[in-house]
């Protein structure tokens, strides 16, 4: 690719973490939540934020709704099928957002989909397609159509389709590797290919959606951009379905870094990477890698002595963008023991949390008493209080008291009283080590048939007085969810997150009865 002195052309940002990035295992969100990474997504200046899907739960409405009714700036996407039934839900919802609300409608247009899936005609899914924008802009003119399983779409009717829904007025066409199968080169064939024959084509931005099965989501997007594509649908830390999707803080810092060969811009603002990474983490519990890329703990760590030598001397000799152009800060002291509530106040503003007085008044009491138990207390540890007394799901269950004997010569035994409901009951257990004794006790007083599948303890920050970090994985029928807890003592952060795990359980198990 050669360089250019043109102007660099704007490509829009549409962040689906709130739709496809929570359907990945775990990630469910209630409104509060999504309402809050909306704020955060506002603040990062993404052109599109596609808040649900608003005909598969009651909950999901009430997000959508909320979000377009608060959040200015971004336009506001809703996801719906190509039927009717769909397309007005999902109005119902965007309506709120005005002239900000887009109607986001799709149908599989690949052959193995239409044939196992939908059971339907070629000619039945143009048909559907077609009737489908048309309903869409007879509500309102910013209405984007999605060609499921595009990639895998014979392109003759793929052009077919494209022309079609630009025709009944889609202005923006989306091309999506739904399962993750393409490879750049392929691509952005497909990209050039409708770009050179769809006859319409100037009249919608073309848009493209990858999935991350083979790793490749993010060069995908990157060759379709260069291809002639004006829309990248991504996720804040590649959540999503499966593998996920194209990760957004990849994406954007790719076009940034590389504008010597990427003739491309986008409109994100690239020092709110770091929060939006953290806010999701904190909100849904799933950690990301320690080397993932941007926003991984090692993304900007130089271990060996050589890279640090050349560090010290010129930082560009390792480094190929500042942490600080990605909103990362260096691990900062905040705040001792003596500390006001004023400065507590501003060090949560300047990381991304703006706490109403009710939550800022939990978290200022959680924060006086970590500073009576540890010395220091650094951002980390901010968010980790932000995380366990702010973002928990809704408390059916609340700990109330635990104690934990146990050593080498003790069966360990745990004694747990929980709230629930309002009223306190507790129990005993023994157990294999103190931390199965105490999730014991718990599981018998909540009376839940729910599976840990996946127990991890770590340390928020270095340190022997450092908090400790617990994250579970629990599973009930088809549904999984991840719970966490901090504390200084291991113990009462494994019982935080074990807790937390059965709330949010409880909080989607009662979503889905709501929907039916
Ligand atoms: O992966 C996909 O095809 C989707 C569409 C609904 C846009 O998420
Ligand atoms: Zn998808």
């Amino acid at each position: 690719m050669s360089v250019t002195n043109t102007e660099p052309r704007i490509i829009k940002i549409f962040d689906t973490t709130l739709r496809d990035g929570e359907q990945s295992p775990g990630a469910s969100m209630n409104i509060d939540e999504k309402l809050r990474l909306a704020k955060q997504l506002q603040k990062l200046n993404v052109d599109v934020i596609e808040a649900g899907f608003p005909i598969a739960s009651e909950g999901d409405f009430e997000a959508v709704k909320k979000i377009a009714q608060t959040i200015k700036g971004p336009e506001i996407a809703g996801l719906c099928r190509s039927g009717f039934k769909d397309i007005d839900r999902a109005w119902e919802a965007l309506k709120y957002a005005e002239d900000k609300g887009r109607i986001h409608t799709f149908i599989a247009t690949s052959d193995i989909h239409m044939k196992y899936k939908l059971q339907m005609t070629p000619a039945q899914v143009l048909e559907s397609a077609v009737a489908g924008v048309k309903r869409a802009r007879s509500y309102t003119p910013n209405v984007e159509f999605s060609c499921e399983d595009a990639v895998r779409t014979d392109l003759k009717f793929l052009v077919e389709v494209v022309t079609a829904v630009i025709d009944a007025g889609a202005s923006v066409v989306n091309i999506p590797d739904t399962v993750g199968y393409t490879i750049p080169f392929e691509y952005f064939n497909i990209i050039k290919h409708l770009k050179d024959n769809v006859p319409n084509v100037d009249k919608a931005i073309i848009s493209v959606h990858c999935h991350n099965d083979l790793g490749l989501s993010v060069a995908n997007s990157i060759a379709a951009v260069q291809a002639g594509a004006g829309q990248v649908e991504c996720t804040i830390n590649g959540i999503g379905e499966r593998a996920g999707n194209c990760s957004l803080e990849e994406f954007v810092m790719s076009i940034k870094t590389r504008g010597d060969i990427l003739p491309f811009k986008t409109n994100v603002v690239t020092e709110q990477l770091t929060p939006a990474s953290r806010l999701l983490t904190n909100i849904t519990g799933i950690v990301v890698q320690q080397n993932k890329a941007i926003v991984g703990a090692n993304a900007f760590a130089h271990e060996a002595g050589i890279h640090q030598h050349g560090m010290l001397m010129e930082k560009s000799t390792y480094e190929i963008m500042t942490p600080e152009s990605v909103g990362l800060k260096a691990s900062a002291l905040v705040l001792g023991k003596h500390s006001g509530r004023h400065a507590f106040k501003k060090r949560l503003e300047e990381l991304g949390y703006e706490l109403n007085d009710e939550d800022l008044n939990k978290a200022f009491t959680r924060f006086k008493a970590l500073a009576d138990l540890k010395k220091e207390v650094f951002d980390e540890d901010l968010d980790a209080i932000v995380a366990d007394e702010v973002m928990r799901a809704t408390e059916r269950y609340k700990l109330s008291h635990i104690t934990v004997t146990c050593g080498s010569f003790a069966v360990a035994t745990a004694t747990v009283q929980l709230e629930i409901d309002g009223e306190q009951v507790r129990t005993a257990e023994l157990g294999d080590g103190p931390v199965d004794a105490t999730l014991k006790a718990i599981k018998k007083l909540a009376g839940s048939e729910a599976k840990l599948t996946q127990y991890n303890v770590g340390s928020i920050t270095g340190g022997t007085d450092a908090q400790g970090e617990v994250t579970v994985r629990v599973e009930e029928g088809t549904r999984t969810v991840i719970g966490r807890g901090a504390s200084t003592d291991i113990i009462e952060a494994s019982a935080k997150a074990y807790i937390d795990a059965l709330n949010r359980l409880h909080f989607a198990t009662a979503r889905d009865v709501e929907s039916l």
